[in-house]
């Protein structure tokens, strides 16, 4: 009988040879979820919603429960058509996903590969570049002015070679943003056939007037644009995995050829409809963010610290004494029991990114910081 040679312990060359950009690729640092140490901690370091979950979410989970020995629909189908009909969008051309992240790797892995570059904004969302990276293309960072996306220094970074431009729109770390005309200003300077993302995870708490979704541009610069949003933010499903992308129908076959089938489970499409129309959850969502984003930026910048004028759920707070003390700064704070995300992986390492949290987590960190300050 033949048996398997067991090769023990294996060396680097027994082994079959990865990728080396996969190999020796980036890697995503999320937000720390715990302290040791502290029983008591507010967790301020992934933007999550502060109002916990809609209760028809928890609803639709509990009417979806004994279903899960089926397969959801292949294409999420029954998701794409509520959006669809919630933001009046051709469903066709939605794309649901486990998240806007892995929405995003798929954009990557549709259009990029060795030799080709993707470009970004400096102190842009983390994701795109390693998802481009160890897709073996490269990541090109446009600097920023003023910590907002340069239009001028993005066009400057375009070679023959880029085939993609993402943009976080407001952007995460800054919290800052492009303007409907900003936008179509770049849509319309860039090569036609570069395919601009506008990544809009933070668009339903921007509440500016010369702000809009590049969704409503979509149409006119049609062919070559796509809009990516999230569930996980503002309607508070981050635990779910739910996010989708409005793009161009030429994509489509191509794209969900790249997703593959049954991506986003039964539970999560059965959750993101329920939240979709729960109304009053998203305007609670609203309302709280609209008064402690204000409130929070006033009280930090009170104490003489220097903020980004963030649009987002979040703030973005430089530490003064460079990296080091941001580090210590960093520490001290989750000692007193509030965890932020320092934003080395957007080359901003002495800067702190704070989420709005509830207003007891708010009224806390306003107090903690004060401590630290003295
Ligand atoms: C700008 C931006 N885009 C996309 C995402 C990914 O969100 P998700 O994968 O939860 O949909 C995040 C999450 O923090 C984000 O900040």
């Amino acid at each position: 009988m033949n048996s398997l040679k067991k090769v023990s312990p294996t060396t680097k060359s027994d082994r079959p040879m990865l990728l080396p950009f996969v190999a020796d690729g980036p890697v995503y640092t999320p937000g720390r979820m715990s302290f040791e140490g502290k029983k008591r901690v507010f967790k301020l370091s992934s933007n999550e919603s502060p109002i916990g979950v809609s209760l028809k979410v928890v609803e639709a989970i509990k009417r979806t429960a004994a279903e899960q020995h089926l397969y959801p629909e292949a294409d999420g189908g029954p998701l794409a058509y509520a959006i669809g009909e919630k933001y009046s969008l051709d469903p066709a051309r939605i794309l649901v996903g486990p998240g806007s992240d892995q929405i995003i790797n798929w954009i990557v892995r549709s259009w990029l590969t060795i030799g080709d570059e993707a470009v970004y904004s400096n102190h842009g969302f983390q994701t795109y570049r390693i998802r481009t990276v160890t897709a073996g293309a490269s990541a090109i960072a446009a600097p920023e002015s003023a910590m907002k996306t340069d239009i001028a220094a993005i066009l400057d970074s375009i070679t023959d070679r880029t085939k993609v431009v993402f943009i976080a729109n407001p952007n995460n770390p800054t919290g800052t943003y492009l303007t409907r005309d900003e936008v179509i200003e770049l849509r319309s300077r860039i090569r036609p056939n570069i395919l601009l993302v506008m990544d809009e995870a933070y668009y339903d708490y921007v509440d500016r007037p010369d702000y809009c979704s590049t969704i409503e541009l979509v149409d006119d610069f049609g062919e070559n644009t796509i809009v990516t949003r999230t569930f996980s933010k503002y309607f508070g499903m981050a635990g779910m995995r739910a996010g989708w992308a409005y793009v161009p129908s030429w994509t489509m076959g191509a794209l969900s050829r790249v997703r593959g089938p049954f991506t986003v489970s039964k539970i999560a499409l059965e959750a993101a409809i329920a939240c979709l129309d729960d109304t009053e959850y998203q305007k609670a969502s609203l309302a709280h963010n609209q008064k402690w984003l204000p409130w929070l930026l006033n009280a930090i910048r009170s104490l003489g610290y220097e903020t980004t004028e963030s649009v987002a759920n979040f703030v973005l707070m430089k530490i003064p004494g460079g990296t080091e003390a941001a580090v210590e700064f960093d520490k001290n704070l989750r000692d007193l029991g509030f965890i932020g995300r320092l934003a080395h992986q957007n080359n901003l390492p002495d800067w702190l990114r704070l989420t709005i949290g509830s207003e007891q987590a708010m009224v806390g960190l306003a107090a903690a910081l004060k401590k630290l300050n003295e």
